[in-house]
């Protein structure tokens, strides 16, 4: 809807130069407009009533898009989102990551937009993945503001996978493209790690190539992970990556439990990494690294399961 309205703004503008030409009309048909309504004022009338029509949509969509970024942050779930040049495998990763994921988790999600999904990974803990829109070099000027309006979400995701097609000719110039957008969207690929990049089709390449590409990633300083989306190789290491980088953002927590309370203690050695327990009499005290979302989503369970006035 954003590029259709701002390609009918850049329509509109254009038909000044572009129909006059024209002559006047004479008559024509009522929705046309009245007898004496130029060509250019009857397109005019149309594309001024498609942008006030897009306009509300979009306002519609803007407003269940917020509706649903609260109720993610209420779940508190990480957010990973996919970015990457056109045609470089977004979709087809995540497709294979999230079906090698539980389904049930889905189904939240799917409901309220297809382009995220739920996703398990291997330590159990649960992230949300967000596809995007492809990058395409040389974007038409009109359509740029658009494009970045679509690309909000990535800004507030907590891990940026930057998928590449490593088998394309051009993929260094791909990369430098998606890279000035990131950069521009406040995303600089510098910063602290949040960026993932994920050198896919890995498939395409011949044996040699592929060495030569381990070689150069073992030397670089951001996290890489060579994969295939098609054949899932590499897609188990990616799902470890993400744990990881997930659980540095872990903190620890002091927990006082009452010991009877076993679906809470459980809860927490099933989501984090209990580093120190005591117990005494009636409580366990438990001190857990938990990454942040989940020890907000502990206290808020915990909090509801305790009895009131205790
Ligand atoms: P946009 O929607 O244009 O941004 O593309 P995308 O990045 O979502 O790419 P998509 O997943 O649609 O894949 C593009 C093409 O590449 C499809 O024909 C896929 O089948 C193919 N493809 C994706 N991943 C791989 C891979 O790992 N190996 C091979 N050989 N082909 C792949």
């Amino acid at each position: 809807m954003q590029v259709e309205l701002a390609a009918l703004n850049y329509q509109r503008s254009r038909l000044v130069r572009g129909w006059t030409h024209l002559e006047r009309q004479r008559g024509g048909f009522g929705f046309m407009g009245g007898p004496g309504e130029t060509q250019i004022e009857t397109d005019r009338r149309l594309i001024g009533q498609r942008i006030t029509r897009l306009k509300r949509e979009l306002e519609d969509v803007k407003r269940t898009r917020a509706l649903q970024r609260q109720a993610r942050r209420r779940e508190l779930n990480a957010v990973v989102a996919l970015v990457g040049y056109t045609n470089a495998g977004k979709s087809t990763l995540f497709n294979r990551l999230t079906h090698a994921s539980v389904a049930a988790k889905d189904q939240l999600f799917a409901t309220l937009d297809p382009t995220m999904r739920g996703l398990e990974l291997p330590s159990g803990r649960t992230a949300i993945l967000s596809d995007t829109v492809g990058f395409i070099s040389d974007l038409p000027h009109e359509l740029v503001t658009a494009f970045h309006a679509t690309l909000e979400e990535v800004t507030e995701a907590d891990l940026v996978l930057h998928v590449r097609d490593v088998a394309h000719p051009d993929t260094e110039a791909q990369k430098e493209d998606t890279l000035a957008v990131l950069k521009k969207l406040g995303l600089d690929g510098s910063d602290s790690g949040a960026l993932i990049e994920v050198l896919n089709k890995t498939d395409l390449l011949a044996p040699g190539e592929r060495e030569t590409l381990l070689n150069r990633t073992a030397r670089s300083n951001g996290p890489v992970v060579l994969v295939s989306a098609t054949t899932g190789s590499g897609c188990d290491e990616l799902l470890h990556m993400l744990d990881r980088r997930l659980a540095e953002s872990a903190e620890e927590f002091d927990f006082d439990i009452p010991l009877e309370n076993g679906r809470a203690i459980a809860w927490l050695y099933d989501h984090g990494e209990v580093v120190e327990r005591t117990d005494d009499d009636h409580h366990a005290h438990l001190r857990v690294r938990l990454d942040a979302a989940d020890g907000a989503k502990f206290r808020k369970k915990y909090e509801q399961e305790r009895e009131p006035g205790k």
